[in-house]
């Protein structure tokens, strides 16, 4: 008999180690890991420099608390603003923690309370978070949420065009809904949120929990648009499977979030700090983001040319997803794992790809030979 809560539907396999993309489970079988625990583990599993870092640090100092300044978090900040708009950073353990920090920063600072949203999109469990969620079934049986969230189809330019007037704080969108379905933001709805931010000024908070830190390609997913966010969330990728979240602001800010406003225990520990460093040095390498690009066009392609055209491609970098039109994807998720191949949906029909941005060519052949199997 179990002692824990049955709130996570659990897969069969129990993986007890890995190494770079593949994981093995307690019977010894190999599995090619393409959820990177759910596109965190972004330098692949075990990687030696992680490793090292967690080693280093834990031997010098783990934990001290923000009562004292913490010189990694400084070292951290100026490498997720380097060379962007932003110019300071917050950091947190998790996801929805840097969404709630990004709930408070854009009230405080507008006054306002009033945060657009969209349908299928995914913040966190927590109640700020879970508000901003436009998915029915993450909020029922909770009872009142956070009040003044307004839920609007996502890419839908008149329903926005229609509904931000000057009661509205911001406008809150992950650039490729990860959770709801692998749905990206079309290059209208950028310009036309663009537009209206200016027009109205409207802060723009986009959530880069999933999207970030690589994983499409480019540092930031939003990079790859027109879009210049005032306030931007990370958290799974940034701390390459230690718990690190963040938050990064615009200039604007720095006098709403002043001493006392607010804070966390954990957040930022020399620990996260030094290992969230490590992985930036990995990934911010412009040579490593140009082998996710690289990865990711072979992906692609040989999806395309390996898949019945019945399924779409979804996605940018290594945060693809297989459209299987009405088709339930569990079944398949399943097959999969059966024949070494660890995959997640994205809602219930689509197929969510998440390998380690260090996946190799011969691997994603592999995994392209087990969709195809599994797909016919
Ligand atoms: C876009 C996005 N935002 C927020 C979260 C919540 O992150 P966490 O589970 O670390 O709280 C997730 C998690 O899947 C996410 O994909």
């Amino acid at each position: 008999m179990s002692a824990l809560f049955g709130n996570y539907g659990k897969r069969r396999a129990q993986i007890v180690k890995g190494q770079g993309t593949v994981v093995e489970d307690a019977s010894g079988k190999k599995y090619l890991d393409f959820t990177s625990g759910i596109a965190v583990v972004s330098l692949g599993h075990a990687h030696p420099a992680i490793v090292k870092a967690i080693q280093e640090q834990s031997e010098k100092l783990w934990h001290i608390s923000n009562l004292f300044d913490i010189p990694g978090q400084e070292k951290v900040a100026q490498k997720l603003v380097a060379d962007t708009h932003l110019k300071y950073a917050f950091f947190c353990n998790s996801g929805a923690e840097a969404n709630e920090a990004a709930i408070k920063l854009a009230r405080k600072h507008t006054g306002k309370h009033h945060i657009i949203t969209f349908e299928k999109s995914f913040h966190g469990r927590t109640f700020g978070a879970m508000s901003a969620t436009g998915q029915g079934k993450v909020h029922n049986g909770f009872g009142p949420l956070v009040d003044k969230f307004t839920t609007l189809p996502f890419n839908d330019v008149a329903a926005l065009e229609a509904t931000v007037d000057d009661s509205v704080a911001a406008i809150m969108l992950e650039m490729i809904q990860g959770e709801g379905g692998v749905n990206s933001v079309t290059p209208e709805f950028a310009a036309a949120i663009a537009k209206i931010c200016e027009d109205k000024g409207v802060l723009l908070i986009v959530d880069e929990v999933q999207t970030g830190i690589g994983r499409t390609g480019t540092r930031y997913a939003y990079e790859q648009t027109v879009l210049q966010p005032n306030i931007v969330t990370l958290a799974k990728g940034l701390g390459g499977g230690f718990p690190v979240g963040g938050m990064l602001g615009t200039a604007e800010f720095y006098d709403t979030f002043g001493p006392g406003t607010h804070g966390t225990t954990f957040g930022g520990n020399p620990l996260a700090m030094h290992v969230a460093e490590t992985v930036l040095d990995y990934v911010f390498e412009p040579s490593f983001l140009e082998n996710v690009q690289d990865l990711s066009s072979y992906f692609v392609k040989q999806l395309q040319a390996n898949l019945p055209t019945s399924y779409t491609v979804q996605g940018q970098g290594l945060l693809l997803g297989i459209g299987c039109g009405e088709a339930e994807v569990a079944p398949y998720i399943t097959a999969a794992e059966e024949k070494g191949l660890l995959l997640v949906g994205a809602g219930p029909n689509v197929i969510r790809l998440l390998p380690p941005l260090t996946v190799t060519k011969a691997e994603i052949d592999e995994a392209v030979q087990i969709l195809k199997t599994i797909l016919r």
